[in-house]
């Protein structure tokens, strides 16, 4: 059988794994079908990509085995409700919308043989460089997890999980770009308050973030030995350390991810 690949919903996300899978060679244009409501977006994901667009959801698990959901996950129960007689046991259903647990999908779709992947991106997937983690029902099978895990590869890291564990990923890594985002934000302010334009600022806070992220994964030491090597004694930098300290920087972290993770709890069981 071809290698074809389906997506419902070509917004933001499926548009940014449609881009992955392309770039990464995973899947060639014409193998690509997705269905997506938007006419200006239905064009727009053909001129660019020359991918298959269709305006019918049904068309796609006509045409796909590997079935991508990138809907909101609000739309999610009258898609599966519509779709129901088209979904058979050999259909891979790989979900990304956050917070529906792998029984919403079986419940809905009223089939217990129904293979279901569930998958927790996060936004920096729109650049490629994404954090993902999967988990999968047990009607998927290694070969299966694996062709789901190739295609998040080609926008990211991809991490397999139980489910249990998909609460904990969306606190650090689904909603993690929003702390960094804050964190950069604050850091770009602190320039400011000391003197910089606005733009020198921006441009030193981005380099000094992504700068230190390449050096912690090229050199593989601990962020605290790293951190050893820019406190010189009596230094600028172990004197701001101890304020950050002080306010329990660390404490601050692992509650606010903390919080996020018993969000995703409680929305799970809504
Ligand atoms: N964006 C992120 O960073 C991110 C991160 C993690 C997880 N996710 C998950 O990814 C999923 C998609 O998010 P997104 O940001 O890509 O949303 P989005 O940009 O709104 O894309 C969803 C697309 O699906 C279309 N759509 C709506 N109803 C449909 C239906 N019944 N059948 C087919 N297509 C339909 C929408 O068209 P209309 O605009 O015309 O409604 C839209 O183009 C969500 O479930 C979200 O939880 C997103």
């Amino acid at each position: 059988m071809k290698n074809t690949i389906g997506f419902i919903g070509g917004g933001q996300m499926g548009e940014a794994l449609i881009r992955g899978i392309i770039a990464s060679g995973l899947y060639k244009n014409e193998d690509i079908f997705v269905a997506e409501p938007n006419d200006s977006q239905r064009e727009h994901l053909e001129k660019v990509y020359s991918v298959q667009v269709f305006h019918n959801n049904l068309t796609i698990f006509e045409k796909c085995t590997v079935v991508i959901l990138a809907v909101k996950p609000q739309t999610m129960k009258s898609l599966l409700e519509d779709c129901k007689n088209r979904v058979h046991s050999h259909h891979i259903l790989v979900s990304i919308a956050a917070g529906l647990p792998i029984s919403f999908y079986m419940d809905t779709l009223e089939k217990s043989e129904v293979k279901i992947i569930r998958v927790m991106p996060n936004t920096p997937a729109l650049v490629l460089e994404g954090a993902s983690a999967l988990s999968r029902n047990e009607n998927v099978g290694d070969e299966e997890l694996s062709v789901a895990e190739e295609i998040f590869k080609a926008v990211g890291e991809v991490v397999v999980l139980d489910e249990v564990h998909l609460d904990a990923v969306t606190g650090l890594s689904g909603s993690g770009p929003a702390y960094v985002f804050s964190f950069i934000e604050a850091l770009v302010d602190a320039g400011v308050k000391s003197g910089l334009t606005r733009a020198v600022s921006e441009k030193l806070a981005l380099q000094t973030v992504s700068g230190s992220v390449k050096l912690l994964k090229e050199s593989g030491e601990h962020p605290a030995a790293l951190r050893g090597k820019v406190t010189s004694p009596g230094g600028t930098a172990i004197t701001a350390i101890h304020v950050l300290e002080k306010v329990g920087f660390h404490g601050i972290i692992m509650d606010i991810v903390e919080s996020a993770v018993n969000r995703s709890k409680e929305l799970g069981k809504a």
